[in-house]
């Protein structure tokens, strides 16, 4: 089933000849104005010997120079801006848990651009004008609430602004005012879901049809648990505040087959991580970015840090990628071996007798670290239950990622509960000289 054509944006109506003709063209336009308005952008391109005249096909793109957050850190707070500062109508920083944090602005297009992403973001999760949409990403310089809440007021929705936070509220609000959609983070869903539990309101029973989640990596298994215990679609958004904010791609309700990119304001690459070289579609790798329309900072081959890989259009002319994996900053390296949270989580999420909630651990044993996964037991699984999910984990870690770790079971409602992005690691580790 694919969505009839009348509730589709123009650019989602293009052949791929069309798009890739209005890439090229918002491509040159956009380094053009990242060369002549910002310095650091004129500087790095000189010394790659590149100019944005040089920019005359999609590919001649793998020519420029990378553009990295510790770039976005050195020119903190207004240097990568391309217009006077007088222009900017709203700022917003990244949450800066390591080190400065970064600041991204907007001017009136871009926000205006932002919300049309969005609305048509929500369009594609099965949401339409008229839908009652509870929005509990945090509101705040986090890109999550605010551009949720002007996506969602674009495509004609009626919203309630609950921001993170404050769950037994939120509980009263979906009982009272009925929303169709939910957007939130999937490991908040889990927390809400707890608390419908708590009160003794069946999950299943609320007025909710859609839920939009992302801000953080999430599994298949994830959804499927998701789905079943709020009877729900869940589907995927993906971004990052230094691109726009959410909205960049989206998981069509039809398919959800992955995140179609709206690359005609978004140009998607997926590099070798080591090397910046391009990879071919379909191999995974690290997906960068450039933007094609921005206004107030426009963004050259941004290093997102996350893992994916890029696959052909279905739902939509748009090439898809696929549910990010993870951020190269997650990976865990344990004895030679690279492990991923989302590994983890499939693995919890199919073990009976355990909750999906759970927490990896990093200690030092001796010389060596060790990884202790702690899983909550489901209410009603008994200590036989426990031991024997315990030695599942550990086993199902052994042969699926190939290496050794310990799991600990601990007590129903014993680990902390996320309110927007959740950390999986607790790094314990210590510090070698
Ligand atoms: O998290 C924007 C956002 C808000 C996206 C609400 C979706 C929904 P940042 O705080 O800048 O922006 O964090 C961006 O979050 O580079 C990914 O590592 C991760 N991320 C975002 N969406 C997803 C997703 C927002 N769907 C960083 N799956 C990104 C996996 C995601 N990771």
């Amino acid at each position: 089933m694919t969505q009839a054509a009348d509730l589709l944006d123009p650019a989602e109506r293009l052949d791929l000849d069309g798009l890739r003709a209005l890439q090229l063209e918002r491509l040159r336009n956009s380094l053009r104005h990242a060369y002549e308005n910002v310095p650091f952008y004129r500087k790095s391109f000189d010394q790659a010997g590149v100019h944005p005249d040089d920019c005359r096909s999609l590919s001649d793109l793998s020519r420029f120079p990378f553009t990295t957050k510790a770039d976005l850190r050195a020119h903190y707070p207004y240097g990568m801006f391309a217009v006077p500062r007088e222009r900017i109508r709203r700022l917003h920083a990244s949450s800066g848990t390591t080190g400065r944090p970064t600041v991204v602005g907007y001017t009136e297009n871009d926000l205006s651009m932002w919300a049309d992403m969005v609305a048509r973001s929500l369009r594609a999760a099965g949401a339409r004008p008229g839908d009652i949409a509870h929005i509990a990403y945090g509101y705040g310089l986090f890109t999550g609430g605010l551009g949720a809440h002007y996506g969602a007021e674009r495509l004609g929705c009626t919203v309630i602004p609950a921001s993170g936070g404050m769950t037994s509220r939120q509980v009263t609000l979906i009982q009272d005012l009925k929303p169709s959609v939910i957007m939130v983070t999937p490991s908040y869903m889990l927390t809400l879901l707890d608390e419908f539990e708590r009160q003794g309101v069946d999950p299943r029973s609320t007025s909710l049809r859609v839920g939009v989640f992302g801000a953080e990596p999430w599994t298949q298994d994830m959804r499927r648990e998701i789905e079943e215990r709020f009877a729900i679609d869940a589907v995927d958004i993906y971004g990052l505040s230094e691109v726009i904010g959410p909205g960049v791609a989206q998981e069509c309700v039809e398919t959800k087959d992955g995140l179609h990119v709206w690359e005609d304001h978004f140009f998607p690459e997926v590099v070798d991580p080591i090397t910046g070289e391009v990879l071919p579609e379909g191999e995974r790798g690290e997906l960068v970015f450039t933007s094609l329309t921005k206004e107030a900072m426009p963004i050259v081959r941004y290093r997102t840090r996350d893992l994916t890989r890029l696959l052909p259009g279905t739902a939509r002319v748009f090439r898809r990628m696929e549910k990010v994996t993870g951020r190269s900053d997650d990976m865990v390296i344990l004895r030679g071996v690279n492990l991923f949270p989302t590994q983890i989580e499939e693995i919890v999420l199919r073990t009976p007798g355990v909750a999906p909630h759970f927490q990896l651990r990093l200690t030092t044993s001796g010389r060596m670290d060790a990884l202790t996964v702690r899983a909550e037991a489901r209410p009603d699984a008994d200590a036989a239950t426990r031991e024997a999910a315990a030695r599942s984990i550990v086993q199902a870690v052994k042969d699926g990622i190939g290496v050794s770790v310990e799991a600990e079971i601990v007590d129903p409602e014993s680990l902390e509960r996320s309110v927007g992005k959740i950390r999986r690691i607790v790094d314990l580790r210590e510090r070698r000289g």
